[in-house]
């Protein structure tokens, strides 16, 4: 997606923005020193830890590592995709958004227009259902059926729920689209009609007939699909959704995401449910903080949407066997993502009952009772694999650490981890040092009897490494790039880094004007554009230091190429002799003193 907006547009456009403007218009900032800082609105904080810095264009919170370019902030704060994010920006800065030449033909990856064409039908759509709710002859079926489910009319109102009545065609007939094929083929993208098969003769005919219809919204509020219910017992299937199109992902969307954040000013958690009555009836009852996966599995990207907007998720599932199954599956997706501040807890319903049935028996305060016992993760956790070994024998307790490994090594370093770690010490009655080192292949700091302070002191001294140090001074000071030269034969150095590194300085060289935020926007999305968006959270001890420190570390990096060319050229000599240029070049660098101290 990035692809189709040209970096050029993202480059212009994060350097005409003020990071500290726009984070300001969200979350009141306050001046301290050249940098601001504010409580983190990424978790739940006491001090402020969140800084933004107006000359890398950058903010970092240094609770919970939340870090990232006005571009990510707004992704983050306002809940967007990349491409709405850009468009938001371009616009508060009075920027057109380009338009992309192979937009149209491309019919893989909708245009950015065309995106909003399908969410215009999408939400006409939810507007005509709505009120065949209240006018088709056959409404009065639907409203029983809703009656009979004891859902309110207020209710009803606030998740915008419809009907589709029955027929083929009365979605299609109320676009006018009988004789309008193009539209027809955009409410087919859009996933409210179908195409009929050749012998049919061809045409369309509408995908929800006779269904009572949920509209699911994305964090904006823009209607993506819908998912529709049958009024009979013995129907199938029993929901309907909408099909995968551009804009709609069963696996990353919640139903009621954006209710809630409506409903509830500061939202402090999120509880996950399976089905779209769960989360309504919730809602009816005041819990107004429920979200419901649309029939698959809890995946990685809801859970990264979930901690986006809250710090806090509770999983409810069915006290089953196949909700214990579901529950682990949420489990092995959330423990990547618990970073410090995050928390996540399981509850399990009784035999027979969901949500839905649940709080209409016990009422909110009945409900919120069990949300308040469900079990932390860390305690779901061990349960769950206690419960596959014998912890009595020493055999069990090895096993036990093998079965953790593999699923801790993935949970980032911090306090949660550490938890985890100590827990599994406990159980396993080991040394907590000895299972750290064993999990995460790192002994623990504490056990290296080296305070925090100590242990940064050392890393910035000597533990970097030149090529990290070079690229911290970029990210730190970009201009600094044009003093470099001759520095793309660095990139056949054999070393870390060293590729994105001579990436950067060609980079700058081409575009002097580039800051932090923007270089940080070349690299977005990949695994290289997380590294420096770390290492753009670096600061100097003594800013006036930071120029040779540039240039001494691109000196070793030199020094560190010559003496690699001259074992090369030795070798090459050895099996199989140099020709003229080579001897040349040998004798050359061998007069160099940096290299000759590596072959004597
Ligand atoms: P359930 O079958 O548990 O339904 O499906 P429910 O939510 O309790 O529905 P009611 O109370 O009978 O109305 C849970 C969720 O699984 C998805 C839907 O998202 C549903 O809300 N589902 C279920 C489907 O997508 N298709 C189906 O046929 C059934
Ligand atoms: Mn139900």
């Amino acid at each position: 997606m990035a692809g189709r907006i040209p970096q050029q547009f993202i480059d212009e456009l994060i350097t005409r923005v003020d990071i500290v403007e726009l984070i300001n218009a969200r979350v009141p900032l306050r001046k301290v020193g050249r940098n601001y800082t504010a409580r983190c609105p990424f978790h739940d904080e006491k001090t402020p830890s969140f800084s933004v810095n107006p000359d890398k264009q950058f903010y970092h919170c240094f609770g919970c590592g939340a870090s990232g370019t006005a571009l990510g902030f707004l992704m983050d704060y306002d809940h967007l995709g990349f491409i709405d994010a850009v468009r938001d920006l371009a616009s508060s800065v009075g920027m057109q958004m380009p338009q992309t030449p192979d937009a149209k033909s491309d019919a893989g990856a909708p245009a950015i227009n065309h995106s909003k064409d399908l969410y215009e039908l999408l939400d006409q759509a939810a507007v005509f259902y709505k009120r065949q709710l209240r006018e088709h002859t056959q409404a009065p079926r639907a409203i029983d059926y809703l009656k009979g489910r004891g859902l309110s009319g207020d209710i009803s109102r606030d998740f915008d729920i419809g009907y589709a009545p029955p027929g083929w065609d009365n979605l299609l007939r109320a676009f006018n689209a009988q004789a309008n094929p193009a539209l027809q083929a955009q409410l087919a993208e859009a996933g409210l009609v179908i195409e009929k098969g050749e012998k049919d003769s061809g045409g369309y005919y509408d995908r929800f007939r006779d269904r009572i219809m949920f509209p699911i919204r994305d964090a904006r509020g823009r209607v993506m699909g819908f998912g529709g219910r049958v009024l009979g017992a013995d129907e199938l299937p029993k929901y309907l959704n909408s099909p995968e199109t551009p804009v709609f992902h069963k696996g990353r969307e919640l139903y009621g995401l954006y209710e809630a954040r409506k409903a509830v000013r500061q939202l402090e958690r999120l509880l996950v449910v399976e089905g779209y009555m769960d989360t309504v009836a919730l809602a009816q009852f005041g819990i107004r903080y429920g979200v419901a996966t649309l029939g698959t599995a809890i995946t990685r990207d809801h859970l990264e949407k979930v901690f986006r907007v809250v710090p806090e998720v509770v999983f409810c599932f069915d006290g089953d066997r196949a909700g214990r199954e579901a529950a682990w599956r949420a489990v092995q997706n959330a423990l990547p993502l618990m970073r410090e501040g995050r928390q996540a807890r399981f509850m399990f319903l009784p035999d027979g009952e969901d949500p839905d049935t649940l709080i209409r028996k016990e009422g909110q305060a009945g409900f919120e009772a069990r949300i308040e016992n469900a079990v932390p993760l860390s305690t779901f956790f061990y349960n769950q694999l206690t419960k596959q070994v014998d912890t009595l024998s020493i055999d069990g307790r090895a096993r036990l650490v093998e079965l953790a490994k593999p699923l801790l090594s993935n949970v980032p370093e911090g306090v949660f981890r550490h938890m985890m770690l100590e827990r599994l010490a406990e159980i396993t009655r080991r040394d907590v040092a000895v299972v750290t080192q064993e999990v995460t292949g790192v002994a623990p700091v504490a056990a290296r009897r080296v305070g925090r302070r100590r242990v940064a002191a050392v890393a910035h001294a000597a533990g970097r490494s030149p090529v990290r140090i070079a690229i911290e001074i970029l990210l730190y000071q970009p201009a600094l790039a044009q003093q470099a030269r001759d520095f793309q034969a660095l990139a056949q150095l054999d070393v870390a880094g060293i590729g994105l590194l001579v990436q950067l300085l060609e980079l700058l060289q081409a575009r002097p004007h580039l800051n932090t935020a923007a270089l940080l926007e070349h690299w977005r999305d990949t695994q290289e554009g997380k590294y420096l968006a770390k290492l753009a959270q670096w600061q100097p001890e003594v800013p006036e230091g930071v120029e040779a420190e540039l240039q001494g570390a691109l000196r070793r990096l030199a020094e560190q190429y010559q003496q690699q060319r001259v074992e090369n050229l030795l070798h090459t000599e050895r099996l199989e002799g140099l020709n003229d240029l080579e001897k040349a070049e040998l004798r050359r660098l061998l007069s160099s003193s940096a290299a000759k101290k590596t072959v004597e």
